[in-house]
């Protein structure tokens, strides 16, 4: 029975060094050790032996079972590690390998010269108001000193929705809704940036829809010194110090006088070239001091109060400074086009 042993014992340890899978090594346990394991069985038999013989091979077969027990455990330790060796290298991950660029965004050419315009009006003790897209008649017209029937109403081709509501034809509502809410009380400065929309055919300069920002100044003795030397103002820190202004007389309902303004031209200093078609002079905006009827309109004592107002188009502004020859470019969110003025 000895002999019986040592050779189990013998073989399995041999069988034991062999493997080399987890799974066969579990195999190999259950097949000595197992309750059916040719260990056990032999053990079985240790009941015929003599009392004298039974502590001997019960002795041996003690250090038989240790010793194939701590060779299976350090064979399992070993298959394991490398196992999880083996899992590693295959997960491992290269960090020296370069990532893939991430494509980095930036504001619209046109959201950043409305942000640099409202800034510079800020700076000068503005707010920034918003009004609805969709108008009433009321303030996008009446209110404005343009009663039905009344023949400037063609100059702005309106999409209206209803008798009543239109889409706004300018920024200029604003202004009337800005003066109800200070309900006659007190001055105030304030510009609104916004959309508008027009019944335009577009091409390379027209756009049913476009941006304005309108600008209202209202206070005691508001004079037309104070709007050109605002508008002065505008001109040289959004075109450059040397860019001298002139104001021309023009008619709008709503501002009585009405001007409008031209820059010097950029490209020729003056002189005349194609960009001013040989004027020397862009014109950027329409501006005026603000007419009786409309302060009256908008709660306001012409008597007491007076004051300017503007309007401009980014669209404009943003072809003449940065080059755009096309309006529609701001629409058609070419990336090619956008992305050229991201760090503009
Ligand atoms: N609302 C005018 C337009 O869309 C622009 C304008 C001109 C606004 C003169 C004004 C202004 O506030 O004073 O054509």
């Amino acid at each position: 029975m000895q002999e019986q042993l040592k050779a189990i014992q013998q073989e399995a340890l041999s069988k034991v060094e062999e493997v080399n899978d987890l799974k066969e090594l579990q195999a190999i346990k259950v097949a000595y050790l197992g309750k059916k394991g040719s260990l056990t069985q032999v053990l079985r038999g240790m009941g015929k032996l003599s009392p004298e013989e039974r502590p001997v091979v019960g002795e041996i077969a003690n250090q038989v079972r240790e010793a194939i027990t701590t060779a299976i455990e350090e064979k399992n330790t070993i298959l394991e590690n490398a196992a999880l060796e083996k899992q590693l290298q295959a997960e491992s991950i290269d960090v020296t390998l370069p990532g893939r660029p991430v494509k980095v965004g930036g504001p619209h050419l046109l959201t950043k010269v409305i942000e640099e315009i409202e800034d510079l009006f800020i700076g000068m003790g503005y707010e920034v108001r918003e009004g609805p897209e969709v108008e009433t008649d009321y303030y996008n017209f009446e209110a404005l000193n343009l009663p039905k029937d009344h023949p400037a109403r063609d100059m702005q081709d309106s999409f209206y929705i209803t008798n009543e509501l239109l889409l706004r034809t300018h920024t200029s509502p604003v202004q009337a809704r800005t003066m109800k809410e200070y309900n006659g009380e007190k001055g105030f400065k304030m510009i609104c940036p916004g959309k508008v929309y027009r019944r335009d055919t577009d091409d390379a300069t027209h756009s049913h829809q476009f941006t304005q920002i309108e600008g209202l100044y209202v206070d005691k003795d508001v004079k037309m010194s104070d709007l050109k030397g605002v508008l002065n103002v505008f001109a040289k820190r959004m075109f450059g110090e040397d860019r001298k202004i002139r104001l021309r007389p023009s008619f709008f309902p709503f501002t009585e006088p009405s001007v409008e303004m031209d820059i010097s031209c950029k490209v020729c200093d003056g002189h005349g070239c194609n960009v001013c078609k040989g004027t020397g002079w862009i014109e950027i905006l329409g501006a005026g001091m603000v007419h009786p009827n409309v302060l009256e309109m908008g709660g306001y004592d012409p008597n007491v109060y007076s004051g300017f107002a503007f309007g401009m188009g980014p669209e404009r502004i943003a072809m003449l400074k940065y080059g755009v020859n096309d309006i529609r470019q701001f629409y058609l969110n070419d990336s090619r086009f956008l992305k050229q003025f991201h760090q503009a």
